[in-house]
């Protein structure tokens, strides 16, 4: 059987991963993006952003002619294959709720297309976006732009996203379940007969549901990982009140319990990222509208918004005033493995030391070049940890990269002025840290 061909607008982690996700099994996959430079990269078989296990099969795929990354052109893109992702961003308003403009001016684009098409294609939201979304604002402007009717003329379908970054490829060819809403069922089936054919034998559990129904499972997903993130941080906060508890195990006996699980219970500095901050605020601002208070998740967002700043009260309790103080930091970007400094817990701590008067020198594995554009020569940039740690007043550990976690206590005291650590994601041995230097992280109670 021929194989389908596919389209995908907007190349970030989600259009990219799907992109050479199906490339790399055979489907012609054609991308369409406003971004000149990242589809220049990407057709020399660059990633335009650090995601582990991408580079070598985007490389492969654009070679072998399966992965082809156009700009501005959605209506080749649409006339060109039999179906097609929409995976642009949908970032957060200043109040919070959900900016959708970028789906509206792509599906806008995506209607003319289909005006001009005679055979049927299916249309598929990847990006994440509000329940509601896919019926009231995305069908009717394919209806009005194609002038055709939903159903017949072309398909529609909502098919959220659960990748992650730092694995996103993997998940993306890994994905625990697939979720479909769809407007109805011949556009379901057509979706889901891709999928049986992407993953044959091991295709995960799939839901197939009404599209308002997988907008939501997105959101209520991202929503109790953020709840599960928070909640072990306010037992963390406690645990600093009760002497000799340890949040660590306590989340770890947690874990243990199948009813729990020991995923999303790492005490830090909170939640980061392009997903979790604005998934959250979005579905507040949506809820609100419907006239639901959601407020378990204002408090999962409010303590995510004071969790960073403990770094920096740590920081003034074990050096006092922190004028002239040179604080290092370790870790960067919102995670381990990616570049991505989207709502990175880095950026409330550097610019609170700052404001307290601290000369900061940082250092990340791979998103110094972002950090820069974020603040300039405010502070300075490492070029490894131990020059980061050079003759620092205290260090604090923001982004749990693997290469930090090989530190030794001698790592920090050879270099430091004072040997000062606070470890904000507890990947440290608070006994073995604490006999060697001045030592505390995140949930400890001393
Ligand atoms: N990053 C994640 O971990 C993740 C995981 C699951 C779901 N999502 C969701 O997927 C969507 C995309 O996220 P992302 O992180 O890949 O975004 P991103 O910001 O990395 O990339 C979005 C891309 O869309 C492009 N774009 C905007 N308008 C366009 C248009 N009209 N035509 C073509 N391209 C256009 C932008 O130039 C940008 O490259 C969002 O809704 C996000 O919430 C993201």
């Amino acid at each position: 059987m021929k194989k389908q061909t596919i389209s995908v607008l907007g190349i970030g982690y989600v259009g990219l991963c799907t992109a050479v996700g199906f490339a790399s099994r055979g489907y012609n996959v054609i991308a369409s993006t406003h971004d000149a430079e990242k589809a220049a990269k990407i057709n020399k078989g660059i990633p335009p952003f650090h995601e582990p296990n991408l580079q070598k099969l985007l490389e492969e795929t654009v070679q072998n002619g399966l992965l082809n990354c156009l700009i501005n052109q959605t209506e080749t893109a649409v006339l060109e294959t039999d179906l097609t992702f929409n995976a642009v961003g949908t970032p957060s308003k200043p109040d919070g709720s959900i900016d959708l403009q970028f789906i509206e001016t792509s599906t806008y684009e995506i209607g003319k297309a289909l005006n001009k098409k005679n055979t049927y294609h299916v249309v598929i939201v990847k990006s994440t976006v509000v329940p509601g979304t896919t019926q009231n604002i995305v069908k009717p402007i394919l209806e009005k732009e194609s002038k055709k009717l939903c159903g017949s003329g072309f398909g529609l379908c909502m098919n959220p996203e659960f990748l992650r970054q730092g694995s996103a490829f993997e998940d993306t060819m890994h994905t625990d379940r697939i979720v479909i809403g769809e407007y109805d069922k011949k556009s379901g089936d057509a979706l889901e007969s891709l999928y049986q054919d992407f993953y044959g034998k091991n295709i995960p559990p799939t839901i197939r549901t009404t599209l308002s129904t997988a907008e939501l499972i997105k959101y209520a997903s991202n929503s109790l990982l953020a709840t599960k993130i928070s909640f072990i941080n306010t037992m963390a906060n406690l645990c600093e009140k009760i002497p000799g508890a340890d949040v660590k195990i306590v989340a770890t006996a947690m874990g243990l319990d199948k009813r729990i699980g020991p995923l999303f219970l790492n005490a830090g500095l909170g939640y980061g990222g392009s997903c979790f901050p604005k998934d959250v605020k979005a579905l507040i601002a949506h809820s609100k509208n419907l006239g639901y208070r959601l407020e378990l998740l204002e408090a999962v967002e409010s303590i995510n918004k004071t969790q960073p700043l403990k770094a920096v009260q740590f920081c003034k309790e074990l050096l006092g005033n922190l004028k002239g103080k040179r604080v290092a930091i370790l870790g960067l970007a919102f995670k381990a493995d990616t570049d991505d400094m989207r709502e990175a817990r880095a950026i409330p701590i550097i610019n609170q030391l700052l404001e307290e008067g601290a000369n900061v020198t940082a250092y990340d594995p791979v998103a110094v070049p972002i950090a820069k554009t974020i603040f300039e020569n405010k502070i300075q940039y490492a070029s490894s940890a131990t020059a980061c740690l050079k003759n620092a007043d205290c260090c604090l550990l923001v982004t749990e990269w693997d290469e930090f976690k090989k530190l030794k206590p001698e790592d920090f005291t050879k270099s430091m002025k004072q040997p000062v650590l606070i470890d904000g994601r507890r990947i440290y041995d608070p006994e073995e840290f604490s006999r060697k230097m001045k030592f505390t992280a995140i949930g400890l109670g001393h």
